[in-house]
C-alpha cells in the first residue's frame, strides 16, 4: 500500500549504492560490460526477469515482438537513473541513441521513455538538456514518441520546466508524466493540458514527505480519479497508467458515459504486472501500452516494484531459494 512501511523500506534499499552493486554483480555475474553473463533460470536474475526482460536492447525487442503479436504496444525504457558524472551522462546518451537505432532497424513500435537524471540532470542542467536534444534530434524525425518519466518530487519542477521549454521550442512528439500523490499535480495538469501535450497519469512511485504529497492511499486514489476524468474528457491522447482494477473500471465507465471513443486514450501497465488485465483490456477493444524496461541497471526499478506490491517479495524469495538448490 502506498505510504506504508514496506514502501519506505524498499525505497531505502533502492537508494543503497552498495546493495545495488552487489545485487547487479550477483545477478549478472562479475562479467565485464563487453561480456555480461546471460540471464538464465538458474541465476537470481531469473526472478528479476519477470519484470525486466533482459540486459540488452535485443532482449527488449524480442519481448516487444511478443507483446505486439498479442495486440499490445510498448514503450522501451533503458534502465538507469541518478548518473553522477558527465562522462556517465554522455555514455547513457550514446546508449539511448543506440537503442533508438536498434528500434528503427527492428521495425517495432517507435516509443521510448527516459529519465532526465539518466542524462545528467544531477550533474549539470544544461548538459542534461543538450543530451535530451541529441536523443530528440534522432528520434523525432524517425517518428518516435519520447516520454520523459517523472522522478521524485525533487525533480518535478525542473522536469516540467524542461518539458515546457522544449514544447515551446516546437517539440511535439514528447510527453510528460504527472503523479497524483503530489498536491501540485492538479495545477500542473491544467497548465500542461492547455498546451495540448500528452500526459501519462500515475499514482507516483517515490516515497514523498507530507509537505508535498498525500500520505493516505485513499487521497492518492481520489486525486487520481479526478485527474483521470479531466484527462479522458479534455486530454490529448492521455495514458491512464495503473494496474488498479478500480481505476481502470472507472476510466472505462467515464469514457463510455461521456462518449469518448476507446482510441482517444490508452491504458499503460508495467511489463510483467497484471498480464491478465492487459489481455482482458485488449480483448475488450482498448489500447494498452506496456512499459518495457531493460538493461543492467535494474536494481532501483525492481526495488520500487517490490515496495509497491509486497506480495511479490514471496515470489522473489521462492525464486531465489529454488535457484539456490
Ligand atoms: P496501486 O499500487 O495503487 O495498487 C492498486 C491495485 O493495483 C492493487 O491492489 C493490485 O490489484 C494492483 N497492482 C498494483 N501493483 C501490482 C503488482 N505489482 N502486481 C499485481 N497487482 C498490482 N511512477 C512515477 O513516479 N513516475 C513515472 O514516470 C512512472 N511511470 C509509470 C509508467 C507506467 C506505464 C506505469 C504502469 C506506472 C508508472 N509509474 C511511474 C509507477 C506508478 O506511479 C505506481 O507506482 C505503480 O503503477 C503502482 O500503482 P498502481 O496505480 O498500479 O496501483
Amino acid at each position: 500500500m502506498l505510504g506504508s512501511a514496506s514502501k519506505a523500506f524498499f525505497h531505502l534499499l533502492a537508494q543503497s549504492r552498495t546493495l545495488k552493486k552487489l545485487a547487479t554483480r550477483v545477478a549478472m555475474g562479475t562479467g565485464s560490460p563487453s561480456q555480461p553473463r546471460r540471464w538464465g533460470p538458474r541465476t537470481p536474475a531469473g526472478v528479476v526477469h519477470r519484470f525486466v526482460p533482459g540486459e540488452t536492447v535485443e532482449d527488449a525487442i524480442r519481448a516487444a515482438r511478443v507483446l505486439e503479436a498479442n495486440g499490445l504496444t510498448e514503450t522501451f525504457d533503458l534502465l538507469g537513473e541518478s548518473v553522477t558524472t558527465l562522462a556517465h551522462a554522455d555514455a547513457s546518451t550514446r546508449d539511448y541513441l543506440h537503442v533508438v537505432r536498434a528500434i528503427i532497424e527492428a521495425g517495432v513500435e517507435r516509443n521510448i521513455s527516459l529519465k532526465l537524471t539518466q542524462l545528467g540532470l544531477d550533474v549539470d542542467h544544461a548538459s542534461a538538456v543538450d543530451n535530451l536534444r541529441k536523443v530528440l534530434e534522432l528520434a523525432e524525425p524517425a517518428g518516435f514518441f519520447v516520454r520523459i518519466d517523472m522522478e521524485s518530487s525533487k525533480y518535478t519542477a525542473v522536469t516540467l520546466d524542461i518539458f515546457e521549454t522544449l514544447w515551446q521550442q516546437g517539440s511535439r512528439q514528447i510527453g510528460v508524466v504527472l503523479q497524483s500523490d503530489l498536491y501540485r499535480s492538479e495545477d500542473d495538469l491544467r497548465r500542461i493540458n492547455a498546451l495540448g501535450a500528452r500526459i501519462r497519469l500515475v499514482k507516483g512511485a517515490y516515497r514523498e514527505p507530507k509537505s508535498v504529497a498525500y500520505q493516505k492511499k485513499a487521497d492518492v486514489d481520489a486525486a487520481y480519479a479526478r485527474m483521470m476524468k479531466v484527462l479522458i474528457t479534455d486530454g490529448h491522447y492521455p495514458a491512464i497508467a495503473t494496474h488498479d482494477p478500480a481505476m481502470i473500471d472507472m476510466a472505462r465507465r467515464w469514457a463510455e458515459e461521456h462518449g469518448v471513443a476507446s482510441d482517444r486514450f490508452e491504458f499503460q501497465m508495467l511489463y510483467g504486472i497484471r498480464r491478465d488485465l492487459q489481455v482482458m483490456l485488449v480483448e475488450s477493444g482498448y489500447r494498452v501500452r506496456i512499459y518495457l524496461p531493460f538493461g543492467r541497471d535494474w536494481f532501483p526499478y525492481f526495488m520500487r516494484r517490490l515496495g509497491e506490491h509486497p506480495a511479490d517479495v514471496g515470489f522473489v524469495l521462492r525464486g531465489l531459494v529454488s535457484e539456490g538448490r
